[in-house]
């Protein structure tokens, strides 16, 4: 696992955006597994003022998102598809009709599920899986739990996943209480792993992540079972490392 600590949010998105660069300018129709949370949107910010300077071209691009909470509609402005179009699609030449993000309005989940994973192998695999992560070490919506699910399922959300995302809901009451969501083998299948942290509320998880062992109390800690992931931090989420 590659580590970098930066001093800024901006580098952050800088580096993030220079891994999606290169994959992007090797594969015109990458497939980009992506991410929403505040923390990538300033490296979709980034990429979306490298496409505006004529630097990237999204038109051949693919991309699968983690997860969308369940059931939302794709308009409300709180589901993940509205997000990114807003934080990303709307501003670049992607063909939507090549973005999936889970159907928050899917009737039989279990069938949706299984066609998911079967759009994501259709696409060929993911090139390079965008990741934040939660304060308790989530990744997407795979909560600590005694067993974790290998592929997309539908899952309950904590009450600390419900409590930290109320703050984007006028109440907590708002909040959806569950979610369709990759399972752990859907990312660590991605040929590429990018996770950004930033904050000290991240410090624990990321410690943990780092310390190279295995615990489904932290699914992010079974990204250790994969050979290339990148971790981007600032100072903040880096505090509990080794110097
Ligand atoms: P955040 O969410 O980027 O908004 O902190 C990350 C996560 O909960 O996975």
């Amino acid at each position: 696992m590659r580590v970098i600590v930066c001093d800024s949010h901006e580098e952050i998105a800088r580096l993030g955006a220079d891994m999606i660069e290169e994959i992007m300018k090797s594969k015109k129709d990458a497939v980009l597994g992506l991410a929403t949370g505040s923390t990538p949107v300033n490296m979709y910010s980034e990429l979306i003022r490298r496409y505006e300077a004529g630097e990237l071209d999204f038109s051949c691009v693919r991309s699968v998102n983690l997860d969308e909470y369940y059931p939302i509609a794709p308009d409300n402005d709180q589901s993940y598809r509205y997000f990114m179009n807003k934080n990303l699609f709307d501003h670049v030449n992607i063909d939507k009709a090549n973005t999936y993000v889970p159907d928050g309005l899917c009737e039989d989940t279990d069938a949706f599920c299984a066609s998911y994973e079967a759009k994501i192998a259709e696409l060929g695999g993911i090139d390079i899986q965008v990741l934040g992560i939660g304060g308790n070490g989530h990744i997407a919506f795979n909560e600590p739990a005694e067993a974790l699910e290998p592929l997309t399922h539908l899952t309950d959300l904590t009450p600390e996943t419900i409590a930290a995302n109320s703050r984007f809901f006028e109440s907590e009451a708002d909040v959806p209480r569950r979610a369709l969501t990759m399972g752990m083998g859907s990312i660590l299948n991605a040929r590429k792993i990018l996770l950004l942290a930033t904050g000290a509320a991240k410090a624990d998880a990321i410690a943990t992540l780092c310390a190279g062992k295995l615990t489904t109390s932290c699914p992010a800690s079974l990204l250790n079972l994969h050979d290339d992931v990148t971790v981007i931090c600032d100072r903040a989420a880096a505090a509990g490392l080794q110097a």
